[in-house]
């Protein structure tokens, strides 16, 4: 694209301010910055506009939906976990780790995955998962593939990292790396956001384009020559996250649905945690913000809350209904974030309070479009500590105690 066609496609969207600082850049910036502008999505200027005059995305009809109970779980152990160690065993099922976020609330400047939450160890939060993976190996005496989601802004660091900590003792034949896209960031008044002069503010667009990245990465013959009919999909920051665990898998198989969630029950009504139910009859996951007062308190006839089952991002899919999905659009989801940018005299300012607005598919929408989910419920204790933020609720202090209740060395 030439300077003309950029202006002309940044005037008709009111972005212009795009080009300020055109004339100061090298030749090969102005071709960079060209190409980023070609490359621009405008789409999204119209999502954010309907955004900004509705709010979020309307939704169908809610309904609660209860859960394969712990109890439940237990009765039927051995079956279940003979049958995910069947299918591991078989090669059936990969582990996809999502990695591609910025890990903003931590306020840590590298992948969140190499935060050390030691204290007189070291302990990596790569390794505490790859850690978890490996007792699944040495169950089923065979490897998971892995699969891991990174962004053009973590991916060398992740990369380097693995290699430097040798796997953490993982095969790394086993070990597959792709990379998701990226979004612009905009300002409250829908302006897109500069992060050099040259470069624009862009973002990874939410973690729920990880199975389109496979499938740009080339990975689909890969998994087809492979067998993997299930993939488990899982955050980077839950330090205590079971993976490929045999006895979700197992239940999932065995219960004939094309996908499965692990739960929590609520710690408290008011719990943020997004609540697994039914929308439209089909299964869905509710945000805490979405939810009215009344579902909140809701209560069943045994006092159960009728909205009690929290995802923790742990979800089974099979691969071929992925792949039947993969080319539906998702929902856009607009979210407040902390963007550094080029302010109006060319310097850059580092925001301290969130200033702008990133754009996000997420995996959660995918199980929207199952017919069914498996609501596989997990002890919180033993299988929920995730580090988002560097104090306060769900933090670096609250996944260390977690973890040293569930006797890990720190
Ligand atoms: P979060 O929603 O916590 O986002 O991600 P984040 O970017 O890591 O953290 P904040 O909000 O900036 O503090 C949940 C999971 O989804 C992954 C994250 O790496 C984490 O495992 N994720 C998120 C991606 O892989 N890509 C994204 O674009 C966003």
């Amino acid at each position: 694209m030439d300077f003309t066609k950029a202006k002309e496609k940044l005037t008709a969207c009111g972005q212009t301010h795009l080009l300020n600082w055109f004339d100061a850049l090298t030749e090969r910036e102005q071709d960079s910055l060209l190409e980023q502008i070609d490359a621009l999505d405008l789409r999204l200027l119209d999502v954010f506009a309907d955004f900004n005059s509705e709010g979020e995305l309307e939704r169908g009809e809610l309904a609660p939906l209860g859960a394969l109970t712990l109890a439940e779980i237990a009765d039927n152990f051995d079956r279940f976990n003979a049958a995910g160690l069947d299918a591991i065993r078989q090669g059936k099922v990969g582990a996809v780790l999502l990695a591609g976020g910025m890990g903003t609330r931590l306020g840590f400047d590298k992948p969140k995955g190499m935060y050390n939450i030691g204290i007189k160890k070291t302990l990596y939060i790569f390794e505490c998962l790859i850690r978890n993976l490996l007792e699944v190996v040495e169950q089923a005496g065979a490897y998971v593939p892995l699969f891991i989601m990174t962004s053009e802004k973590n991916d060398e660091d992740t990369r380097a990292f693995f290699k430097e900590m040798n796997y953490f003792g993982y095969n790394a034949e086993y070990v597959h790396f792709f990379i998701q896209e990226m979004a612009p960031a905009v300002d409250a008044d829908g302006k897109i956001l500069l992060e050099e002069k040259g470069r624009i503010a862009a973002s990874p667009n939410g973690n729920g384009g990880w199975f389109s990245s496979m499938i740009k990465a080339g990975l689909l013959p890969f998994l087809k020559k492979e067998g993997i009919e299930w993939l488990n999909v899982f955050a980077v920051d839950n330090v205590l996250q079971r993976i490929a665990d045999p006895v979700f898998v197992g239940a999932t198989i065995l219960s004939g649905a094309s996908s499965g969630s692990k739960v929590v029950s609520k710690a408290d009504p008011e719990e943020r945690i997004g609540v697994l139910c039914l929308e439209d009859g089909t299964p869905s996951i509710v945000e805490y913000y979405e939810m009215t007062p009344e579902m909140i308190t809701s209560r069943e006839p045994d006092g159960r809350l009728s909205y009690n089952y929290g995802v923790i991002l742990n979800y089974l899919f099979r691969t071929d209904c992925l792949e039947r999905i993969a080319g539906n659009n998702m929902p856009i989801h607009v979210v407040s974030k902390k963007v550094p940018y080029i302010g109006e005299n060319g310097e850059l300012v580092k925001p301290t309070e969130p200033n702008a607005y990133k754009f996000e598919t997420l995996v959660l929408d995918m199980i929207h479009m199952q017919d069914k989910c498996l609501s596989f419920e997990v002890d919180r204790q033993r299988e929920f500590a995730p580090v988002k933020n560097a104090e306060g609720v769900d933090s670096v202090e609250s996944a260390r105690e977690l973890l040293r209740r569930n006797g890990v060395e720190l």
